[in-house]
Order: structure tokens, then C-alpha cells, then sequence
């Protein structure tokens, strides 16, 4: 639900989201809100109650657009794209991946109205801590995330299993051809052979990364491999 279709135009086309949705393993539905406005300015937005800045969404347009999605069934999850909201991790991710169907609420301008989240039931999720100018690109954020996990939206090689934040580490440094390049070389382990030898440059090379950039992750790290 948006009142910006048109941002996951392209989203949906493209890469390995644009090959899940050709394939049929992902199914991305947008519904423009402003199609259920019942306001003869076709206007989806008001002043705040009680004084503020900026205008806020209303309640009717967003919750008849949620009633004509749900169309009368119960048990699909919505979030509501907000940095009010828990903030979203991998782990969210994965979890995500196991619902058949998700809805997604995009706010914009100063936000919604209150109501229209307790009518739809939302939960809050935010994708970090800063503001953006509305929902979309962090719904876009999460829809790629879960899609990761989604059986065969992933090849083999793009496997989720040695990645960023497998086991609290970030990922290891790695290289493809040419040997040399700039006078940059690749590192003589990686050639070795040697599976043992570069396992081990790989975990320490994630752990000197982990430590350097993401101190509270280490930490994690440290407390759950003891
Ligand atoms: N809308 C505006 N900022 C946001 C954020 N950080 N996360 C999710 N939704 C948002």
C-alpha cells in the first residue's frame, strides 16, 4: 500500500527480484491508496489534530485499501514502514521468509493517521535509525532481505550460507581475476590450495573486519562462540 506505485516499477523488473516475479516465486502486488480515497479533491492527506507540521495520511483511504487486499481473510502480518518502528535485521529476514504473504503499509508526509494502524493492525518496522521522505524505499529494503530466503530466489552460488552476519561476522575479503591488478595482488593463500589454510585466513580476515567496524557485533560474536 503507497501512494507511490511507481517506485517499485522498476524494482520489480530488475535482478534477482525481477527473475523471482518472472519465475512466479515472488509475487509483488502494489496498490496505489489514492485509489480509495472517497474525497472529491482525490486528496489522501489533512492537517494534525492539535497543530504540528506537514500533513498526515488518513485513516479511510489506507484502511479500505487494506480491506480490499484482505477481501475478508484474516492472518497475513502487516508492517507499517515507520522509524518509530523495531528496527529490522537478518534475522527478521529470515522469519519474514516463512509467511506466505506479507502486507506492507508506506507512509508519507508526517505520517498516519494513529487509527489506521490499530484498523489494520500494523507493526512497526523501521530499517535504521534516520529518516527518509517516506516508506518505500525501506519496504523495497525489506521485501529484497526476505526475498533472499525464499526458496529458489537464490541460485547455489548466491547461497545465504557464508555471508555478512552468519554467526555475528562480517564477510571475508574476496577476489577474482586478474591475479594482479594496479599492482594490487591477490593474496598467495587464496592460491594455495590449501582449504585449511584459507578457512582460516577467511575467519580471521572476518574476524580483524567485524572487530574494526562492528564493535557491538564482535562482542556478540565472542559471548555466543565461548
Ligand atoms: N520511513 C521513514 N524513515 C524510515 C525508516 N528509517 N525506516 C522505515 N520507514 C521509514
Amino acid at each position: 500500500m503507497t501512494l507511490f506505485p511507481m517506485m517499485f516499477t522498476d524494482f520489480k523488473r530488475e535482478s534477482l527480484i525481477g527473475k523471482a516475479v518472472e519465475k512466479k516465486i515472488l509475487e509483488i502486488n502494489v496498490f496505489n491508496i489514492r485509489d480509495y480515497t472517497l474525497q472529491r479533491s482525490n486528496s489522501v492527506d489533512d492537517e494534525v489534530y492539535g497543530g504540528g507540521n506537514g500533513m498526515l495520511m488518513m485513516a479511510q483511504p489506507i484502511y479500505d485499501c487494506y480491506r480490499a487486499i484482505m477481501n475478508g481473510r484474516t492472518g497475513i502480518k502487516t508492517y507499517y514502514l515507520s522509524p518509530k518502528g523495531k528496527t529490522f535485521n537478518q534475522e527478521m529476514a529470515i522469519e519474514m521468509s516463512n509467511e506466505t504473504e506479507i502486507n506492507f503499509l508506506c507512509g508519507h508526509y508526517e505520517g498516519v493517521d494513529e487509527r489506521a494502524l490499530t484498523l489494520i493492525n500494523a507493526e512497526e518496522v523501521s530499517i535504521g535509525d534516520y529518516v527518509l521522505t517516506g516508506g518505500e524505499l525501506p519496504c523495497m529494503v525489506i521485501i529484497d532481505a526476505v526475498a533472499r530466503f525464499v526458496k529458489g530466489v537464490l541460485s547455489n552460488e548466491e547461497s545465504t550460507n557464508e555471508e555478512s552476519f552468519r554467526n555475528n561476522l562480517l564477510e571475508y575479503p574476496q577476489y577474482t581475476r586478474p591475479y594482479e591488478y594496479e599492482g594490487l595482488k591477490v593474496p598467495d593463500i587464496l592460491l594455495s590450495g590449501d582449504h585449511k589454510k584459507v578457512e582460516e585466513w577467511r575467519l580471521n580476515k572476518s574476524i580483524e573486519l567485524t572487530k574494526r567496524n562492528r564493535p557491538d557485533l564482535y562482542k556478540k560474536y565472542l559471548n555466543e562462540d565461548v
